[in-house]
């Protein structure tokens, strides 16, 4: 039983680290904070087709205005403003 959850725990670790970093970094100084979301949003299926993630189908301006925004709004939490996701 030991040997099981130290195998689990290391498969975690290794899926966390190598897939897809803790920041993504984007264009005009939006850091996303990957990781960060996945705690507060729990389903990678809020914002990828499958569970399993990876690049995302034409990830671009329009894109993120519409479903990073519109998330934010949504919960009333996260930045809305341009000055909030853009740091320059
Ligand atoms: C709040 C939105 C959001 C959530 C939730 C989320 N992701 Fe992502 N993820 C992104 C965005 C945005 C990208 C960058 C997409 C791109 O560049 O095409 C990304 C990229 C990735 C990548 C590719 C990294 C790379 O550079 O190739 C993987 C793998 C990934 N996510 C897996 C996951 C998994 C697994 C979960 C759930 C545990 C998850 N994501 C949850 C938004 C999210
Ligand atoms: C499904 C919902 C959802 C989506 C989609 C989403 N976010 Fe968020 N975002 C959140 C939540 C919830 C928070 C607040 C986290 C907290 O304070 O616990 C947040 C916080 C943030 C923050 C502030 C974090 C900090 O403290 O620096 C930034 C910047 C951000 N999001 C950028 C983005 C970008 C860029 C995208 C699109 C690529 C995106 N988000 C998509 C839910 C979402
Ligand atoms: C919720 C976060 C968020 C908010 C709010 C937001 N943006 Fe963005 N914006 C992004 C993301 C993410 C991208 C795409 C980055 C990428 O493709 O790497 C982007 C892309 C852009 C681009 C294109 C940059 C390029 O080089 O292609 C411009 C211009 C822009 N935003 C201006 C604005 C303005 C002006 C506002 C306010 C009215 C605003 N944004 C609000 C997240 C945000």
């Amino acid at each position: 039983m030991k040997k099981l959850i130290v195998a689990v725990l290391a498969v975690t670790a290794f899926a966390g680290s190598v897939f897809a970093a803790d920041v993504i970094e984007m264009k005009k100084g939006v850091s996303f904070k990957h990781k960060a979301h996945i705690e507060s949003v729990k389903e990678c299926t809020k914002c990828h087709a499958t569970a399993a993630g990876g690049k995302i189908d034409g990830f671009g301006k329009d894109m993120a205005h519409k479903k990073c925004r519109e998330c934010h709004t949504e919960m009333k939490k996260g930045p809305t403003s341009c000055k909030g996701c853009h740091t320059k």
